[in-house]
Parts: C-alpha cells; sequence; structure tokens
C-alpha cells in the first residue's frame, strides 16, 4: 500500500497508526492541516473490509474537515480518526479509553468528536483519558441537530438558487441514510411540508421517519432513480459514482454525507446533467460550527453562525455559473485561498 503517493494523503501534516491489543483498539488519526488552528474532527467506527478502505476514508475524510473548518469562518485547522471495529462488538469502555489516550499522545494538535458509530457517550469515556475531546454532553453537546440545520438552509439555498422558491412546500425530497442528522433533517423537510421518501439499512430507523413523518419508504438500491426534485445523501460517502449517476432523476443533490462524491469528476458529471451539487463540507458544517462554541456555549452564537451556511452556498452557486465551473471546485478554492492565507 502507498502512502505518501495516495491521491488522498494530499499534503496531510501527520498521520498515526495506534494499537491497542488489551483493548482491541486499532485506530488512525489523521491531521492534515493546523494553519488555522488545531485539527478537529470526529471519529468514525467502522468495520472497514481492509485497512486500505480505513486509511483511504481517514484521509479524504481528514482533508474535507480542512477545508470545511476553513470555509465556516473557523480557527481551526483539519483532521479526523478512525476506529475499525464493528460497533456491535467492542467493549466501549475499554476501546474508547484506549482512543482517549491514543489521542492524548498528540498533546492537543487533534481534537475529536463523535461521528458515525461512535456517540457523545463514547466521547464523554475518552475525556477519561485526555482533554483533547470536543462535542461534549452539558457543553455543546450532539451536533447532529447543528449538522441538520445547516443542511436543511443550505437545501433550501440549492432551492432558492435553482427554482427561485423561498419554500420546499409540495418539493419532493428523497433522504438516504436517517440516523443522527438524517432523522433531524427530516423533520425540518417535513415541518416544511416536503414530502420524502427515505431508505436505510436500519428498520428501527426507518420505522421512526415512516411513523413521525409520514415517510416513504423504499429499498437502498432504489433510493437513486426515485422520481424527486433533491436527493439527500446523508449516510455514506461516494453515492455519487458511476453506477448511482445515470438513475438520478433529482436536479439538486445537497444532503449531510462526507465526501458524496467518489471521485471529483463526478462533480463535473453533475454539471453537465444540470444537477446542482451543494459541496458536501460546505453544508454539513453545522456541526462542527456548533462544536466551535465549546467554550462559553452560546447556542444563539453557534445557530447564527450555522445560518450562514445559506449565504455560502449562495454565493458558491453564483460563482459557478459565472465562471462555468463546478461547485465543488469554487468551493475548494475557497477554502485554499483561506487556508493560504492562515500560513502566511
Ligand atoms: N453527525 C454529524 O454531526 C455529522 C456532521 C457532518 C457530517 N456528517 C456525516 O453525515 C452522515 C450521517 O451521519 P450521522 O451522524 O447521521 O450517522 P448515523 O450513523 O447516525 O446515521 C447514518 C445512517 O445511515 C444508514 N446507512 C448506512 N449505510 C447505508 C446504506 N448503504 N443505505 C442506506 N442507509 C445506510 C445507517 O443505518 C444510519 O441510520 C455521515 O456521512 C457523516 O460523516 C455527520
Amino acid at each position: 500500500m502507498t502512502v505518501f503517493s495516495n491521491l488522498s494523503f494530499d499534503d496531510h501534516e501527520q498521520v498515526v497508526f495506534c494499537q491497542d491489543k488489551a483493548s482491541g483498539l486499532k485506530a488512525i488519526i489523521a491531521v492534515h492541516n493546523t494553519n488555522l488552528g488545531p485539527a478537529v474532527g470526529g471519529c468514525r467506527m467502522w468495520n472497514y473490509e481492509s485497512d486500505e478502505d480505513a486509511v483511504n476514508d481517514v484521509l479524504r475524510l481528514s482533508r474535507g474537515m480542512t477545508y470545511k473548518n476553513a470555509l465556516a469562518g473557523l480557527t481551526m485547522g483539519g483532521g479526523k480518526s478512525v476506529i475499525i471495529a464493528d460497533k456491535n462488538n467492542v467493549d466501549r469502555e475499554k476501546l474508547f479509553k484506549a482512543f482517549g489516550r491514543a489521542v492524548h499522545q498528540l498533546s492537543g494538535k487533534y481534537y475529536s468528536a463523535e461521528d458515525v458509530g461512535v456517540s457523545t457517550t463514547d466521547i464523554m469515556i475518552a475525556l477519561q483519558e485526555t482533554p483533547y475531546m470536543a462535542g461534549l454532553e452539558g457543553k455543546s453537546g450532539d451536533p447532529s441537530p447543528f449538522t441538520a440545520l445547516g443542511t436543511y438552509l443550505g437545501i433550501k439555498a440549492a432551492v432558492k438558487h435553482q427554482k427561485g422558491l423561498d419554500s420546499l412546500k409540495g418539493l419532493k425530497i428523497s433522504v438516504q441514510g436517517v440516523g443522527h442528522v438524517g432523522y433531524c433533517l427530516c423533520r425540518h423537510l417535513h415541518d416544511e411540508g416536503a414530502e420524502l421518501i427515505v431508505t436505510d439499512i436500519n428498520q428501527d430507523n426507518l420505522n421512526r421517519v415512516k411513523q413521525d413523518f409520514n415517510a416513504v419508504v423504499v429499498a437502498p438500491e432504489d433510493i437513486y432513480k426515485q422520481d424527486v426534485d433533491i436527493y439527500a445523501p446523508c449516510a455514506l460517502g461516494a453515492t455519487i459514482n458511476d453506477q448511482t449517476l445515470p438513475q438520478l432523476k433529482a436536479t439538486i443533490v445537497a444532503g449531510c454525507a462526507n465526501n458524496q462524491l467518489a471521485e471529483a469528476r463526478h462533480g463535473e458529471r453533475l454539471k453537465e446533467m444540470g444537477i446542482l451539487f451543494a459541496p458536501d463540507y460546505v453544508i454539513n458544517a453545522g456541526g462542527i460550527i456548533n462544536v466551535s462554541f465549546e467554550q462559553d456555549y452560546d447556542v444563539k452564537k453557534a445557530t447564527t453562525k450555522v445560518e450562514k451556511i445559506y449565504d455560502t452556498l449562495l454565493e458558491i452557486f453564483v460563482k459557478s455559473d459565472e465562471q462555468n465551473r463546478t461547485t465543488n471546485v469554487i468551493a475548494d478554492e475557497m477554502a485554499r485561498e483561506i487556508i493560504e492565507a492562515a500560513a502566511k
């Protein structure tokens, strides 16, 4: 396996492989860039098929955090961690204490928080071993509702830009993944009168949105071909790819999942197809924005900053039209300008 020449490595400052046999911890911590401040990004626990998959995932997610934090106007760098494990088959107490010790060895260069497969309870366990944890219970707490708020406002920005509408009433929206963020997002969309078509691989999560928001449930493989206005990917990454693109009927792709494009060229393809793409790390920054208010937590200040996602996305959409370039390339350029300015 190559690391330095891996495309996703992309100038990472540090990548740490951690193992603790007693707890079964196998983790990778990636610190992409600290120009703007200590790297902050969640920890994902996933049963990866291979170590290579885990490396690729953490590198892509970590780089995304640098860009996300920069464009959200935060004084935080980008990093991420993954734990390679089956979340249903671990001793969480032992595992997250070992994870906390691993994070502590970076002496504050990286702060962790919850992500897929990890809860705020796990983060509180890790906190026993290190102060370098964020999104804490009793402080900024679970970032998911703020990620959902930002995603909802991002969907509204896309609808405003493409259709000139201020409301989502009557629009059809497919949501892939109705977990922590997806569920809260469905609530916002339902409250505004959108019609929901959802899928998930977790039946309990599906039952909840079906019951609470009158959502229509479809099989996971059928979500892409739904006749909807908006497709909101809210599960894992890379769902915009060569197989799914030809199936899409939506004219907007806007959801909270990280790394939605399997490759950058899929952003080009979306543009050619006339599909407006809300770059993932811009639309899903609500949670990390909330976390950035952790010290002296103030929900009003956090919410006001999350609401700026609407304006940032509109700016990206307008630039994309003016320059006839993809929204993901425009967002990357805007983020890089901020990161490079900080280096100077
Ligand atoms: N939690 C946050 O604040 C936050 C912030 C930024 C980005 N994100 C991203 O948003 C996404 C969702 O995060 P979350 O915290 O809601 O995670 P979660 O684990 O709570 O929810 C993910 C849901 O997707 C479902 N899922 C997994 N594979 C699926 C598949 N193939 N088809 C359909 N459903 C599938 C899971 O069963 C689960 O219900 C992730 O990509 C995450 O990285 C989350």
